[in-house]
This record gives C-alpha cells, structure tokens and sequence, in this order.
C-alpha cells in the first residue's frame, strides 16, 4: 500500500494527531522494501502481512442482514482473527443463531479460525463480573446494550488471544471490497509509526446516497461535522490556535495497539469513538497528572487515514444520526479539562442545561484475564471459538489462551 506521508502534526501533550493522509495506491505491487522518503510512504505486502497475523478484528453486529455479514466476513483479510460480538435478537427468530451459521461456514470455507459471544449473554456478564468489571452490567444484570459495550467486549477477547493490535469494522458494510481496504489501511498504519501507543482511524471517501434517482457522492457526516468541530475546539483552547486537524470523531472503523487500548477507558454507545479523543487528552495530555510515564515518553500516535472505497452501509435514519452526535457533545461537555466556555457553546448547541454523562468504563487491562478466561470458556453459552485446521486437516489451532 502506499499513503500519503503526513506532514503536519497536531500535539496535545504526549499525543500526535497527524494530518489526514490519504491512500495512493491500495497495492503498490511486488515492492519489497519500505521506503521511508518522499512525500509519500510504501508499505510492503509483507510488512503488511506481518501486522495482519497479529491482528483482531471484531465486528460489532445487532440485526444485519446474512448476506450483509457474509460480504464483511469476506472482505477480511485471511491472517486477520475474526471476533464477532453480536446483540441481535434471540426470539421469535434466534438470529444469533444464524448468524454463528454463517461464520462457522466461513471459517469451514475458508480454514480460518474465529471468535464469537452474544453480549447479552448472562455467563459473559457474570465472567465479566467476577473479572472485575461490574460497571459493564444493568440492572437486568447483564451487559449493557450498546455498540461501545461490544467493542470492550471485542477488546477483552482479543487480549486473550496473544495478538498485539484490534481493529473494528461494523457489520452493515454493504462493501467487502471496502472491509478489505480498511483492513489493509489498519496494518500499513500500525506499521507506519514507531511509538508502541498508535492508533489508526479510518475517514471514509464518500457515502453514497441517491438523491432524485441518482447516485451522490456525500463527503461528510452529519454527526463527524459537529463531533470534530468540537473536539478541534477542545485542541484550541489549549494551544491557542484554531485547528481543523481532528478529522476523525466518529470514526467506527479504527484499529489500534492492544499496548495502548487496554490502558485506555472505553464510554458505551456511540460516544465510545469521540471519547477516545478526549481519553487520549485526559489521560497523555499533560493537563491533568500523567499516570504513564513510559507512555508521556513514547508518545501516542494517531493516523487519519482517507480510504478510496466509498462508505455503503446501511441508513438508520435522522434520529440515529442526532442521538450520535449529542453522545459525542457530552463526553466532551462532562470531560474534566472541557473548558467552561466551551461547556456553554455545548449546552447552547443542545439547547440542554446539563448533558447527561455517557457510561465510561475502566481500561480493559484492569480485567483479571485468567478468570475472565475461565468464566467465558465455563459459562458464556453462546461463546465459540471456531478452530482452523491447517491443511494437513490433522493439526488444528485454537485461537484464545488462558493467561499464565
Ligand atoms: N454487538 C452490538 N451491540 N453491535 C451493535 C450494537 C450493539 O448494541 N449497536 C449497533 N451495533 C452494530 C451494528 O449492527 C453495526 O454493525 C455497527 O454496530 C454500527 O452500528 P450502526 O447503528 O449501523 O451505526 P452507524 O452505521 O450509523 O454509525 C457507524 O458509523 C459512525 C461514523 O460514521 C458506527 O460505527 C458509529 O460508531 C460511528 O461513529
């Protein structure tokens, strides 16, 4: 693959957000080498190839279509463990049901190996429990519902996997083509930077719509707009210049090192990608007293990167977009180095008079590992774990391990 390099960097404190960079050539053929000059960079297939056996990919999913999961299983590269969290409903149809049909035939097809857990699941809520986690739980006593509550989920099997970076790639991508991009995107950038903390975020081309019978090409999101304009805000304030560098709010499809996600706090819903912007201030911003020392040394990275596939998902509508956007404006209202001129223009923006709080949960390295492995494995009845068969179709390979 090669990027465009970035050449201008946003700091706030310990962490660097680099301009968006777009991508030149989704392959950039048999190059060998990665070449570290000129205003673009490459990123060898083999260098890449390295990252993706290191790398999970979980996909939160709540109702798509199979045909709809099976193009996004599809377009996921073949080194690349695939966690699926699902929160789709049991009854009258158990689609859940269906849907471990449909990764348990891909794995079958394709020898691949894989993860899956229903999030509503009451022996993972309780293995969550038991592993130190019980803010992750309602008042039903289970998982909260919510796209943020799977991505942790998703975070917490990856780290028992022995992989070092996560991705996450929702599942209504109507595009295999584009999962596969985004893939490819997520270990070039995880080998772009040297820092052990880097995170890569996915700005998407375009969104097609059709307007008066005819396909537009839509640049922006409507709740992106409003997420970045605040958190660049947010950056502003402390640096005293206007900046326009935070492209990437909102974005669902991101992948970043586990060195890094399992130190970071994670909000529930759709304010969990926004709050990764104002975790990263909080935490390595140097405003508030740095836990990290070898964190404030390395430095965070964060990549934003423009794909060439177009976004083709599926549309839930105005209300789904303005329930974003609010969840987005108040983490950044509740966040303790939010500024109160900027809680003001906020709570204007909102016509509210004080946002409620989104649910924030501790950092997934807080778990204990090995009774969350030993709860799930023992009591989480939708857990599978699809094991590859490697050609010789004697040997096999499980993909999550019981921490020693
Ligand atoms: N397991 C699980 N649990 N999955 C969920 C849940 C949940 O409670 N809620 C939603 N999902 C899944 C959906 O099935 C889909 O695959 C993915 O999460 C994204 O949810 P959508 O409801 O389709 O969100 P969206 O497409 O409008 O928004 C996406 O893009 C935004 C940026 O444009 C999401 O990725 C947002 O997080 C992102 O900010």
């Amino acid at each position: 693959m090669r990027l465009e390099y970035p050449y201008r960097t946003e700091r706030f404190g310990a962490v660097r957000i680099h301009e968006l960079q777009r991508v030149i050539e989704i392959d950039c053929g048999t190059q060998t080498y990665d070449d570290q000059l000129g205003p673009s960079r490459i990123i060898s297939r083999d260098t890449i190839r390295d990252i993706e056996k290191d790398l999970v990919i979980v996909v939160p999913c709540m109702n798509e279509p199979r045909r709809v999961i099976e193009g996004v299983l599809s377009g996921i590269p073949h080194d690349c463990l695939i966690v699926l969290v699902s929160n789709s409903d049991r009854s009258p149809v158990d689609r859940y049901d269906m849907e471990i049909g449909a990764l348990e035939q891909f794995c079958r097809l394709a020898d691949r190996a894989a993860l899956a857990v229903h999030q509503r699941d009451p022996g993972l809520a309780s293995s969550l429990k038991a592993a130190g986690m019980p803010e992750l739980l309602d008042e039903e006593g289970l998982v909260h519902n919510g796209k943020g509550e799977a991505m942790l989920v998703g975070m917490a099997l990856a780290a028992m996997t022995g992989r070092k970076y996560v991705g996450y790639i929702d599942a209504d991508n109507y595009i295999p083509g584009a999962v596969h991009e985004y893939c490819k995107v997520y270990a070039a950038g995880l080998a772009m930077v040297n820092s052990p903390y880097r995170m890569v975020r996915i700005s998407w081309h375009s969104k097609p719509k059709v307007r008066d019978s005819r396909l537009f090409f839509s640049r922006r999101g409507r709740s992106s707009e409003i997420t970045n304009e605040y958190l660049n805000r947010l950056l502003a304030e402390y640096s005293g210049f206007g900046t326009e560098a935070v492209v990437t709010g909102n974005a669902g499809e991101h992948a970043l090192s586990l060195e890094l996600g399992l130190k970071m706090r994670m909000a529930g819903g759709f304010a969990i990608e926004p709050f990764q912007f104002v975790e990263l201030f909080e935490q390595f911003g140097g405003v508030l007293p740095a836990p990290d020392t070898d964190v404030m040394t390395s430095g965070v990275e964060v990549l934003q990167v423009e794909s060439r596939n177009p976004h083709f998902h599926d549309n839930k509508g105005d209300d789904h977009v303005v329930s974003m956007r609010t969840q987005a404006l108040n983490v950044i209202y509740h966040s303790s180095i939010c500024p109160p001129s900027l809680r003001e223009e906020i709570m204007e923006f909102l016509s509210a008079k004080e946002p409620p709080r989104e649910r924030v949960y501790p950092a997934v390295g807080t778990l204990a590992f090995d009774r969350l492995y030993d709860g799930i494995t023992s009591e989480a009845e939708t857990f599978r774990q699809v094991v590859q068969r490697l050609p010789a179709r004697v040997r096999t390979v499980t993909p999550m391990h019981r921490a020693t």
